[in-house]
């Protein structure tokens, strides 16, 4: 079921998150199958559980290959549950991000260029990654927001925050999270 995204301002989106503790479980499959139907619809490249108002550690992303943008990178279609994010090194990358909840918009923002990540599948298989760049940006944006944080919250330099059409007149851009 396609479910309402909450956008910035609803309390919902600056609580932290509890630990999924059961896997393989009716609420488990139909907060997955509905957080899918949502990024779908809303043609996201990632999606938190707190978007849809659920404050559980769950977050799915994926970014496929689009002619429109060649210069973007994939990342695979992931469920991540109950995360943990590592630093794999002190080094930081500034990029362009947009979230589901701040529609309409973009924000340069810092973020751990490599780093692994573990946390369980959908079927509670545990499982890690290594992964850099955009992979590594989309990861630290969702799994942000199971703690409280949206995106805006880690802009530096906020003459790099606005409206997509302000900021890129007459361009498409890439999907939000
Ligand atoms: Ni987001």
């Amino acid at each position: 079921m396609i479910r309402e995204v909450l956008r910035m301002g609803d309390a919902r989106l600056w609580q932290k998150s509890v630990a999924v503790a059961r896997f393989n479980t009716q609420e488990l499959n139909e907060l997955l199958k509905d957080m899918h139907d949502t990024m779908a619809h809303l043609n996201g490249a990632g999606l938190a559980a707190p978007q849809i108002g659920v404050g559980l550690r769950v977050v799915i992303f994926g970014v496929h290959a689009n002619p429109r943008y060649p210069d973007a990178e994939e990342v695979p279609d992931t469920v991540l549950i109950n995360p943990v994010l590592e630093p794999l090194s002190a080094e930081v990358e500034e990029g362009w991000e947009g979230c589901l909840s701040v529609p309409g918009m973009r924000g340069w923002v810092p973020r751990w260029r490599t780093l692994r990540y573990k946390g369980f599948d959908e079927k509670g298989t545990f499982f890690e990654r290594e992964v850099e760049g955009f992979h590594a940006r989309v990861v630290q944006h969702e799994c942000d927001h199971l703690d409280g944080i949206l995106y805006p919250m880690r802009i530096r330099d906020f003459t790099r925050f606005g409206f997509n059409e302000a900021l890129f007149p007459g361009q498409e851009l890439p999907a939000e999270e």
